[in-house]
């Protein structure tokens, strides 16, 4: 039993009144506790904005170019990423618990590159996510797609999991086969996601009118990289982006398909998070690396 405390002049900063400080993320003012916790350890509170890496490729592509060993060539990103977007396979078969990084797991699946994609169903349980210390997870909706609506029933029945235990989830907008890539067609999926229930939505970049689509979504838009540019066209790529009103980057090729993927994830880092512009950034990805040689252990 600690002894009894006796003092007599105690701090109460009676004139002081407590403050009630905002959320600092877009539409997430009005989540408990946990969840906006969650929110704020893939959202960089100082930021607002979040460099998630995307490696969850192969769920459906098997050993994608860049992803056939993640334990080389992958965990030594980690310490740079703001939240690790994989599978639970890969995170318990090869990126150390000891790591510091939040994981969105990627929580749906079902058909291979080789099958009708959108027919995907949810790939894991929610009670698996939070044994796992996630910080959300992330399920594919197909607007125009096949099979559209069983995708977004996915999508509904992990928010309603992620509730219950205040894990937030990313709609990830999947560009249906016959849908043009353009500001429409992101408004109204990014749109369907916010308003059944996705706390965070990830989309593609669309050079006409993204500032529409992270206008009319109502939660954080990240952007999904797609695939690999040259490097000074990703990085342009990721500060329209964000100047256009992205609350950061989910990019995966991009990164790990560069020349120097941990010189490229750097670069993005300070396009996203300091408005890094992208020739200066350009010029920061070829000094690092020229200064780093990714060691690969026999
Ligand atoms: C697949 C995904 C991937 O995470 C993402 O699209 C891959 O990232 P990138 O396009 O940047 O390689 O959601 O549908």
């Amino acid at each position: 039993m600690p002894e009894a405390d006796n003092a007599e002049e105690k701090s109460y900063f009676e004139d002081i009144p407590q403050r009630n400080s905002a959320f600092f993320l877009k539409g997430a003012g009005a989540y408990d506790w946990g969840m906006q916790n969650r929110l704020a350890r893939v959202f960089n509170p100082d930021s607002g904005k979040t460099v998630m890496l995307a490696v969850d490729h192969g769920y459906f592509m098997g050993p994608t170019s860049g992803l056939e060993r993640i334990d080389l060539k992958i965990v030594p990103l980690v310490p740079y990423t703001d939240a690790l977007f994989c599978t639970r396979g890969i995170l318990r078969s090869v990126v150390p618990a000891a790591t510091r990084t939040p994981n969105v797991l990627r929580a749906s699946g079902g058909p291979s590159i080789l099958k009708e994609l959108s027919n995907e169903q949810i790939a894991m349980d929610m009670e698996d996510a939070v044994r796992l210390n996630s910080c959300g997870v992330g399920v594919q909706v197909f607007v125009g797609g096949e099979f559209e609506t069983q995708s977004i029933n996915n999508m509904t029945r992990l928010v309603d999991a992620g509730y219950r235990v205040g894990l937030p989830v990313l709609g990830v907008t999947a560009v249906g086969k016959d849908m043009v890539r353009d500001a429409k067609y992101f408004r109204l999926a990014t749109r369907i996601c916010a308003e059944l229930g996705a706390q965070m939505v990830k989309t593609y970049y669309v050079p006409e009118g993204f500032e529409t689509v992270t206008a009319s979504c109502p939660v954080p838009i990240v952007m999904a990289g797609g695939k690999k540019l040259p490097e000074i066209d990703a990085l342009t790529m990721a500060y329209r982006a964000v100047q256009e009103g992205a609350a950061g980057v989910d990019m995966g090729r991009n990164i790990f398909q560069s020349d120097s993927p941990v010189a490229m994830i750097q670069a993005v880092r300070k396009v996203v998070h300091e408005a890094m512009k992208p020739e200066h950034a350009l010029e920061l990805f070829r000094t690092l690396k020229s200064e780093f040689t990714q060691p690969v252990e026999a």
